[in-house]
Parts: C-alpha cells; structure tokens; sequence
C-alpha cells in the first residue's frame, strides 16, 4: 500500500483561550493538545507526520518532540493555507494525504484507520470525518443534497439560521487524493467573513469538479475540537475518563473515579488500590498491590510494590517495596527510599537515602541526609542542612537512633549504632556506638558492644 502522508495544523494561536500559550499547548490530563494527535498517529502506524506550526512555532516543536517534520506557516491565513504549506513537502507522493487540526486530541487511531479504509474502498477524492453534536456550535456544518451525500461545510460565520440548526459537523480530519487536495487547494479564495483560505472549502471545490467526496460519521466524542477553556474542560473528563477506565480494565481498584486524576503516562499495577481525591501525574509509575490515597499526589513518582501512601505528597522520588508514607508527609524531589520504611506524620524530605527498615515519624526533616538502615528518627528531628548560603550532607550510619528533638547541624556524620539524646543540638561527628546528649551536644559514653544494634 501507497504510503500515507499526515499533516497536522497547529500553527494558530487560539485566540478563544484567552492565553499567551498557544492553543496545541494546552495541558490536558497533563499532556499538550498537540502531542494526542501525534500519539494517534504513531498508533495508527503513521510515520513522520508534517507539523504545520507559527504562532510561538519554537515552543511548538519542542513539546512536539522527535519523529515529526515541520513546515512553518509564518502568517495564519486559515487551514487551507496551513495546508498548502506542505505541500512542497507532499510532492511525488501519490498515496492518501491525511489532514488532521491539533486541537482534536479525543481523535482515536481505530478512526484515523477506518477513514483511510473507507477513503481507499471508495475511491473518493476526499473523505471526511463528520459527527452529530446535541449542540452543533462553533463548527463547520455538513451540508447534504437531497440525495444525502455531502454537498459542502458552511462554516458557522457564514451559516444561515436554517444551516447553523444542522446538527451534523466537521470534525475536522480528512483523507484527500494527493493531486486532488493540491488542485482545490489552487481554487480556493479568501472571500468570507474572517477573509481565511478555508480547508473546508476544497470539498465543494471538489465536487464542483466532478470528483467524489465520502463522508464517516464518528462518535461526537472523539470529533471534540478545543477552541476555548470551557471545551478543554469537557476534553478533560473524557481523556480522564479513558485513562481510568484503561487502568481499572488492567487490575487497578479506583474506588472514586469521580474524585482520581490520573495524567496519560502514569502505569499502575495490578491489583493497587486508588482511594478518592489522589493524583497521579508525569510520569509516575506505581507497583501492584499499592495504596495511594486517599489525597495523595504522586508526581514523577517511582513507587515499588506493596507501598502505602496516605495524605501524602511525592515528587521525583523513589519509594522501595512496602514502605509506609503518611498521613500528611511530604517527600521533595530527589529521595530514595528503602524498602519497609516507615515516613510517619508530618515529616518532610528533600534529596535524601533512606535505608530498609528505617523510621522517620512524627515532624521530622531530612534535607541532603543519606540516612541507613534500621535508624529511628525520633520526633521532631531537623537536619540543618542550610546555613542562609550554602547545603551541607548529613549522614547518619546504619542503627543510629536519633532521639527527639535532635538538631543535626550539617556537616555532620552520626556513627553506626550511635544514639543522641533528647533535644540535643549535635555539631561534631558522633562515632560508632557513642551517646551524644546536651547543647552544643558532648558523648557521655558509648552503647556497650552487646545492646549496640
Ligand atoms: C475548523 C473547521 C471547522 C471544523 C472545526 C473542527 C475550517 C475553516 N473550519 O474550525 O469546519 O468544524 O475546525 O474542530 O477549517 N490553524 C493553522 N493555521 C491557520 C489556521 C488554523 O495551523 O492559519 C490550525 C489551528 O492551530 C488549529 C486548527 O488549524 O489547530 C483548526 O483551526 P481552528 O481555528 O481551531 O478552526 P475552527 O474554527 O475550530
Ligand atoms: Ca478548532
């Protein structure tokens, strides 16, 4: 089979979002418009899609990443001259050209496919993706003959009342003959309301030329373009939708769809239990038989199996096999966490290693710590890692036990099996197995070697 060409409009500024961000770039389930087109793509097995970009083209092209060309529209006289942009770069090719705008990111690759078929089966010149809206508006209409085949796209500027009532649309995806699209493209004039070369005019342009137009009917969903904030909300319980049905079809529990945000990338597994009101962003991936939530927020988070985390906050950290994190605990980025660990209530982490079986509860702070395995963080422990100008390493050995209320002025090193009293306020090193107590805090004696853990 002729090879398919895609090209993709994203070269305006999307002037109804009311934005300095054009409008591809908008997040939805944290991901820019733009980039669920080019996912489609990729699924539907379309290779180097042709990016039309303009408006703000550099931002564009980076968060269109790799794998894609790109064709600059320098002013945006409408989607018919977007069109003809790539056209130098369609020359030769005799298979279908596929027409796609950035701002329908519901589109799925089955539909690209089932276009394509219908446009090859057929043999029209051009064949368009359409759908029945309960409200039509802000779309181009189909018009129908009275035989029931597609006469033209008014576009609502231009529609009548009478025309502006059909409720069949433009979805805006198109398959076109290579040397048809270029020859309605050559006729089309910039004489309507917004003074636009207008795509949607090369189909009557086609017709008029006695070529064939086929049209599919797609689900209202998936013709869902993005014009303003309102319709990127409405996007976004959908992809939401989708992204959770797709994990609970995989094993995931969500008790409260209603209530779990869940961006495109995360991967959870099976058997995890996502309770209400959690979040799950970037690229997170979760292990089987979790806990998250309920309130949890995971962002750019790598949580092995069996971890819990309740009322907590985790960002670009690692959490190793059944470690326990909350309620209300706040892990910064850069942590690693051990397996069965214990971050208790209110403790907060920031670039820090913490060993198996640690535990670190009750209003603690570990910034730029290394921390081993089998240490007690008593209550309120701080290392004080910020002199006002610079960030100073704390590191506290396998077994230490940290008594409540320590101050660890960093710099500082704690021994392996050292313990520090009560509200001690420790600025030297303390060795192996010593007992250091008091402000600034002194070793009073050493664990005997039997009870040293
Ligand atoms: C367009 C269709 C309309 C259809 C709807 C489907 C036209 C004239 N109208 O209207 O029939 O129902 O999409 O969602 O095509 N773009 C460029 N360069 C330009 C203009 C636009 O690259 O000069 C890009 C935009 O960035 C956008 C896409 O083309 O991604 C569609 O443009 P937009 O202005 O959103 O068209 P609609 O008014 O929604
Ligand atoms: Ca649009």
């Amino acid at each position: 089979m002729e090879r398919v060409r895609a090209v993709v409009l994203a070269a305006g500024k999307g002037k109804r979002m009311h934005s300095d961000l054009p409008k591809v770039l908008h997040l939805l389930c944290g991901q820019p418009l733009l980039t669920y087109v080019l996912d489609a793509l990729s699924a539907a097995g379309i290779a180097r899609p042709i990016v039309v970009v303009g408006h703000s083209a550099d931002s564009v092209r980076t968060a269109a990443g790799g794998g894609v060309e790109f064709i600059e529209q320098r002013e945006q006289l409408g989607t018919g001259h977007a069109v003809m942009q790539a056209l130098p770069r369609l020359e030769g090719g005799t298979g279908p050209v596929l027409v796609l705008y950035g701002d329908t990111p519901l589109l799925q690759p089955e539909t690209i496919h089932a276009l394509l078929d219908l446009h090859r089966s057929s043999g029209a010149a051009a064949t368009m993706l359409t759908a029945a809206l309960d409200d039509p508006s802000g779309y181009g209409r189909i018009i129908r003959g009275s035989s029931g085949a597609v006469a033209r796209i008014v576009e609502e500027a231009e529609a009548t009342p009478d025309e502006a009532r059909l409720r069949e649309i433009n979805a805006g995806t198109y398959v076109f003959d290579p040397a048809a699209l270029r020859e309605a493209l050559s006729k089309l004039r910039p004489d309507n309301t917004q003074g636009e070369y207008y795509l949607t005019d090369t189909i009557a342009a086609l017709l008029a030329a006695g070529r064939r137009v086929g049209a599919l009917l797609a689900d209202a969903e998936q013709a869902m373009g993005i014009n303003s904030r309102r319709e990127l909300a409405a996007a976004e319980t959908v992809m939401r939708r989708r992204i959770l049905e797709r994990l609970m079809d995989a094993g995931v529990t969500i008790i409260d769809p209603a209530t779990t945000y869940v961006h495109g990338g995360v991967r959870v597994g099976r058997d995890t239990v996502i309770h209400p009101q959690s979040y799950l962003e970037g690229a997170t991936i979760v292990g089987s038989r979790c806990t998250i939530g309920p309130q949890a927020r995971l962002v750019d988070a790598v949580l092995d199996d069996s971890v819990t985390v309740v009322a907590s906050s985790v960002t670009k950290s690692q959490v190793g096999e059944g470690t326990s994190i909350g309620p209300y605990s706040h892990l910064r980025p850069d942590n690693r966490v051990g397996r069965f660990v214990e971050i208790g209530n209110y403790a907060e982490m920031k670039n820090s290693t913490v060993g198996d079986y640690t535990k670190v509860h009750h209003m603690s702070y570990l910034g730029d710590a290394t921390v081993g395995t089998r240490v007690n963080i008593g209550a309120g422990t701080i290392t004080c890692n910020y002199d006002g100008k610079g960030k100073y390493p704390t590191v506290i050995e396998d077994g230490a036990f940290i008594g409540s209320d320590s101050m660890l002025i960093a710099p500082v090193r704690i021994g392996r099996g050292a313990v520090t009293g009560a509200g001690a306020v420790v600025n030297k090193d303390v060795p192996p197995g010593g007992v250091a107590v008091g402000v600034p805090a002194k070793v009073i004696k050493y664990v005997p070697a039997d009870v040293a853990r």
